[in-house]
């Protein structure tokens, strides 16, 4: 594995050309995953490691990607912590009990991953099998402001009131409830490393919804403790939304690889996380619904963006939308590979 690509790039090594993934690269624009949602529902797949495995290596069989991502979703740790859940058609999560209160939080549990989440551990194993080195394995988790959000909210939310009103308003009982999920989140994520995963990326895909000033009292010392606990066993990828105004902040929470969304020029972005990081990023998902001549143009820039500076990842900005054409998908990929290559 020390010749791919991806973790090349990863640690900031020359490559032969820049390496992709895409977030949410298994899914519903692919035809073979919404025929095995016909017959299974999302939580079925990831409890089945036979199905999380085949979902995994669904994109890796059809795409020019340089690494697969476990499939599975962020959401999994809350239900041994006490707060089960159900995906909703059309509308996405939904907790049965969201956290409302102090006392909400202290009846949380710790849980070993190893026994309640033992299913993904033997999915990442399974899928590393089969995998064979062809390309790397991406573990990853939540963030804890992310997670506490759906733990709170109950589900999506566009402004953050109910999480907001606890973290301003209880801020103890705030701080209580990210330490849980960090150390939870933490030994999770190791356990997903010494199952076999190759890099991890942490999710703090809603932590856009915070100032900077908030982010660093409320979300950074949390993060920290994370990445802190994890640091020098895989490369890791510390991403989020919307976070262009808090990249430096992200950076001193932690990751060797930074991520970053379509909001910001990468080569601004850069800038910001400091040339001495990684990057990945940062392509607007919607590009991909067409034309392509619109979505290659962008990603051209993209790499020029970026330049010859090894430790670029090209990824979108967030996860591929459900009615992405797939041929667009592999187009994408193919050109990122081709018009890099000529660029070195
Ligand atoms: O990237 C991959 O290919 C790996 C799979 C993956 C899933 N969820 C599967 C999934 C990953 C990395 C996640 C992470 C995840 N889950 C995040 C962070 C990433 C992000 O998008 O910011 C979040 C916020 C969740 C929580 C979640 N799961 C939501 C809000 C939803 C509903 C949204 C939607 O698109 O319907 C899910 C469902 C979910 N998780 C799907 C997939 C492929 C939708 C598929 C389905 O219903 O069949």
């Amino acid at each position: 594995m020390s010749t791919s690509r991806f973790l090349s790039a990863c640690r900031r090594e020359p490559v032969d050309t820049t390496p992709v993934w895409f977030m949410r690269q298994a899914g519903r624009y692919m035809a073979e995953y919404r025929a095995l949602r016909e017959r299974y529902s999302l939580l079925e797949i990831c409890r089945q490691p036979d199905l999380a495995t085949e979902v995994t290596l669904q994109p890796v069989r059809r795409i020019d990607v340089d690494a697969a991502i476990i499939f599975s979703d962020l959401l999994l740790p809350l239900e041994p912590m006490g707060l089960p859940f159900d995906f909703i058609k059309g509308e996405g999560p939904q907790l049965e009990r969201p956290i409302g209160s102090a006392e909400d939080i202290d009846r949380l549990r710790d849980f070993d991953p190893r026994e309640s989440l033992a299913h993904v551990l033997d999915a990442i194993r399974q899928v590393q099998r089969e995998l064979a080195g062809r390309v790397p394995l991406i573990g990853f988790a939540g963030a804890p402001f992310t997670l506490a959000s759906y733990a709170i909210e109950g589900g999506h939310s566009n402004n953050f009131a109910k999480t907001k009103s606890l973290m301003y308003g209880q801020p103890e009982a705030w701080h209580r409830l990210c330490e849980r999920l960090s150390s939870v989140v933490a030994d999770y994520l190791g356990a997903q490393i010494d199952a076999g995963v190759d890099a991890v990326q942490l999710f703090d895909s809603w932590v856009g919804t915070l100032g900077a000033d908030d982010y660093r009292e409320f979300a950074l010392p949390h993060t920290q403790r994370i990445f802190s606990q994890i640091a020098g066993r895989v490369p890791t990828i510390h991403f989020g939304t919307g976070t262009s105004t808090i990249l430096r902040d992200m950076r001193e929470a932690g990751g060797d690889v930074i991520g970053a969304d379509w909001r910001i020029p990468i080569d601004d972005a850069w800038t910001q996380i400091g040339t001495d990081r990684a990057i990945q990023s940062n392509l607007d998902p919607t590009l991909l619904l067409g034309p392509v001549g619109r979505m290659l143009r962008h990603a051209d820039d993209i790499l020029a963006r970026a330049g010859s500076r090894p430790g670029h990842i090209f990824n979108l900005g967030h996860g591929i939308l459900p009615s992405t054409p797939v041929e667009h998908v592999q187009l994408l990929a193919q050109h990122v590979h081709s018009a890099s290559r000529r660029m070195r």
